[in-house]
């Protein structure tokens, strides 16, 4: 069967990650900004490694300059999420590419991306969360700086508070004060971790962090204890097994370890990450997980319903989520 139609719930999508090339280059070309080094020759998002993609997603954020820049982008990433069968979204977004961490832009920036959302909503069906979110590799001033930001705003829209960016720089526990601003005003958190830093990160995490969520989390086999700590706890993990495999992590879904996680009591879930940059969809990891491990319709049901329950909204947007999956099932 096609998965396209079958309803999904995404809770780990980066908003500028999940920029069409297309739009891209529409607003590069409107605003005469040479972006050669940021796509191949088939006009594809095109990086070498880790580090190389860090560079060209930032590069591409250059032709993000207004918040009508951003009404614009949230419509055109909401359009591709409900053309594969998402109603619910939580995406990453960054006041440091939204206004430089100024508070009263940031507030312009995210006027405007709520605008969007509430109109995709209206004509797609798709909702939408946000979940404000500091870049590792600028380091804790400026996530602290973020995380005012994120304080600024907390309630109703913006739900959580995360950090993205390279694991390989500093440690959790360097983030602790943005973490515990953001937690004090009421938002949940998640971090990336267990992507390419190993399993301490993602003991770090909990520990220094108290997150509930953690971005990948994968690497956690690697450590068989971590691995009963995340099941007993319930920590959830926010799987994009399309993103490790692209930028790889591991050589194939085959290869990678959401299925053991999963076997083994850890609560995982399904996402695309950075979707164009790694020539994926919420529809392709569907169809690879399927290939992969045979799951199907039951498998499917029940990671959303971890999904659903793991995400960071109210619960009357919970609630008529649920409604909207058990009535497609
Ligand atoms: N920012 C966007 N995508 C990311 C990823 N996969 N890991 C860390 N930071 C990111
Ligand atoms: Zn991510």
């Amino acid at each position: 069967m096609s998965w396209k139609d079958f309803p999904k719930v995404e809770l780990h999508l980066h908003l500028e990650g999940a920029a069409p090339p297309a739009f891209v280059r529409g607003l590069a070309q409107e605003k005469g900004i040479n972006l050669d080094r940021v796509f191949d020759e088939r006009g594809n998002y095109a990086f070498r490694d880790f580090t190389h993609f860090l560079q060209v997603y930032e590069a591409a954020t250059q032709v993000l300059k207004t918040p009508e820049d951003y009404r614009r982008l949230t419509l055109a990433v909401l359009e591709q999420c409900a053309e594969n069968g998402v109603i619910y979204a939580e995406t990453f977004l960054s006041p440091d590419f939204c206004g430089g961490r100024d508070v009263i832009a940031w507030k312009e920036y995210l006027h405007a991306m709520k605008e969007a959302a509430q109109q995709a909503e209206a004509q797609m069906g798709i909702t939408l969360r946000g979940i404000v979110t500091c870049i590792r590799h600028f380091g804790p001033d400026k996530a602290r700086e973020t995380a005012i930001c994120a304080a600024e705003t907390a309630g109703g829209w913006i739900t959580g508070f995360g950090m993205g960016g390279d694991e390989g720089l500093g440690r959790q526990g360097d983030f602790a004060w943005a973490f515990d601003c953001a937690r004090e005003a009421g938002l949940r958190l998640t971090t990336h971790a267990g992507e390419f830093g190993g399993p301490e990160s993602i003991r770090q995490a909990v520990q220094d962090l108290k997150v509930e969520r953690i971005g990948h989390g994968v690497r956690a086999i690697e450590d068989p204890a971590l691995v009963d700590i995340l099941a007993e706890t319930g920590v959830v993990l926010e799987v994009c097994p399309g993103s490790n495999v692209a930028l790889g992590l591991y050589p194939s879904y085959g290869a990678h370890p959401i299925a053991r996680l999963r076997e083994a009591g850890v609560k995982v879930t399904v996402s695309t990450d950075d979707p164009p940059f790694f020539n994926t969809t919420m529809t392709r990891e569907y169809e690879e997980l399927e290939r992969a491990f045979r799951w199907g319709i039951e498998d499917f049901t029940a990671l959303n319903a971890i999904a659903i329950d793991a995400a960071f909204c109210d619960e009357g947007t919970r609630t008529g989520i649920k409604e909207k999956l058990e009535q497609a099932a």
